[in-house]
């Protein structure tokens, strides 16, 4: 056969599997061709969602991204987004153009149109320890209101404590709903902010908690080009999925934690961390990923899931010491970058320091539990002048310190300060003119927790550099 013809035909034959697959989505999924998605809250995962979702999405499918936050809807309706997220606006505008995403605050309008309703709100901690649910009922009671003749399948995507998914029947229930108008899925989200559009791009796994036949063949039209290309689709129930990410984010964190405590061993017995990270990672059952030392982690997402999933299994009696383990390891590290600034300064009281990184990672503007915030606030007390710079999260971090001084370029804040300290890695704090950096400041001194500098470098210019376990031989 010529390769002409090969590709033809293979070329047919790819054109007769998709509109099969299309009539059989259509057969089994809804009774219509056009399929319309709603998502319900425009954070970091329902924004992301949404537009990816548009984009991987035939030209018939439509996302409606919606939220109550009329001011939010008009800044996105105006291309504008509200977050710092990596190659998420090409995507919004490429989509908005397409008209396969739009925006709105109308809800109610949202719901009846939509066959599958994605809620994305926000759940955060609350006072015991658990999550706050009252963003996510509100949003249920919303699609209850709007439910419509034809079944809708609604999906979780927001972190719910486990057996929530099994609860939700009994709240709907309350507001009178055809237990026949809604199947319901728990499908964890596994993006990284910062890598969020990567992430979904090329996700490694799709989890679907269900107990609805419909809802699974649904889900299935939702990511068919990902199981397209062998992604392992996941299909289990509810609770078991509810678990899935729980368990997903609390074993980053195990890791984190020991990978922290390993790194502060090497401190104590000048051992190298990165020698240590690359030899261990190098073993497949471990792998190389999340190895990386720090002022310990923070973001949204871990330290709420590690006090979720331990006060969770409090309630059932079953003890997590592991990961309450890696919860108090994380306090400690917290505190390091100013013990280690102590211990080349013991008095800083009027001294000035510089700090490169506010969000709690590099390349993006989120600042909750950022390892900026107690070591800022402690700086405050001890009556130290603070010089801050970061790429994307100083106007965050004002409603929070509106009174240290913040910088435009790294090099205003290191300038005539006694010391630096850095806390994120962004890619410019790595390119760093060391030269520059010893002429500017009154004293060289850095604490580095991220370990980007170079130590050579550093001897070179006479500084007095502290890291996280960074002893190259
Ligand atoms: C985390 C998970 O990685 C995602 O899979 C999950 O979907 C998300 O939570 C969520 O539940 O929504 P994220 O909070 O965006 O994502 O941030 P990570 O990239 O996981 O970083 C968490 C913390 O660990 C940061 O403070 C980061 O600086 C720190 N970290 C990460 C290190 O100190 N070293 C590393 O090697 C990696």
């Amino acid at each position: 056969m010529s390769s002409q013809y090969r590709n033809k035909t293979e070329s047919i034959v790819k054109k007769i599997l998709l509109l099969s697959w299309l009539l059989s989505f259509t057969a089994t999924c809804f009774t219509h061709t056009n399929t319309t998605i709603t998502i319900l809250g425009t954070g970091y995962v329902g924004l992301v969602t949404g537009a990816c979702l548009a984009d991987i999405s035939p030209n018939n499918t439509k996302v409606i991204c919606a939220d109550i936050d009329e001011k939010k809807i008009r800044h996105l309706n105006n291309n504008h987004i509200p977050i710092y997220e990596k190659d998420l606006e090409e995507i919004v505008t490429r989509n908005i153009s397409r008209e396969t995403l739009l925006f709105t605050y109308n809800i109610p309008m949202a719901i009846q149109q939509a066959d599958i309703v994605i809620i994305a709100v926000g759940t955060p901690t609350n006072n015991d320890g658990v999550s706050d649910l009252s963003y996510f009922k509100s949003a249920l009671k919303t699609i209850a209101q709007n439910l419509t003749e034809t079944t809708k399948i609604i999906v979780i995507k927001s972190t719910v404590p486990i057996g929530t998914c099994n609860k939700i029947p009994a709240i709907l229930d309350r507001y009178n709903v055809s237990p026949k108008s809604y199947k319901i899925v728990f499908n964890p989200e596994f993006l990284r902010e910062g890598t969020a559009v990567q992430d979904f791009m090329n996700t490694d796994r799709i989890v679907i908690g269900t107990k609805s036949k419909k809802a699974i063949e649904c889900m299935k039209m939702l990511y068919q080009p990902f199981i397209d290309k062998q992604i392992p689709f996941i299909v289990t129930d509810p609770t078991s999925a509810e678990i899935v990410k729980y368990a997903s984010n609390n074993f980053l964190a195990l890791k984190l934690s020991f990978i922290n405590e390993i790194a502060n061993l090497c401190d104590a017995t000048n051992g190298d961390i990165a020698t240590i990270t690359q030899a261990v990672g190098l073993d497949p059952r471990i792998n190389p990923h999340f190895l990386q030392p720090g002022p310990g982690f923070g973001g949204s997402c871990l330290p709420k899931d590690t006090l979720a999933l331990t006060t969770i299994a409090k309630k059932y009696k079953v003890p997590l010491q592991t990961i309450d383990a890696a919860i108090k390891a994380n306090k400690y590290q917290k505190k390091l970058s100013l013990k280690k600034l102590k211990t080349i300064m013991p008095n800083i009281e009027g001294k000035t320091v510089a700090i490169l990184g506010l969000a709690f990672k590099a390349d993006t503007d989120d600042i909750r539990y950022s390892p900026a915030i107690p070591l800022i606030k402690k700086l405050v007390k001890q009556k130290t002048k603070i010089k801050v710079y970061d790429p994307a999260a100083m106007e965050n971090m004002k409603h929070i310190f509106p009174d240290i001084t913040y910088c435009s370029t790294s090099y205003d804040a290191i300038k005539e300060s006694d010391a630096l300290i850095i806390l994120t890695d962004w890619q410019e704090f790595k390119q760093l003119d060391i030269e520059k950096i010893s002429t500017l400041m009154s004293e060289k001194i850095i604490v580095d927790m991220r370990n980007i500098l170079s130590t050579k470098e550093m001897n070179t210019f006479l500084f007095r550099y502290a890291t996280i376990g960074n002893h190259q031989y």
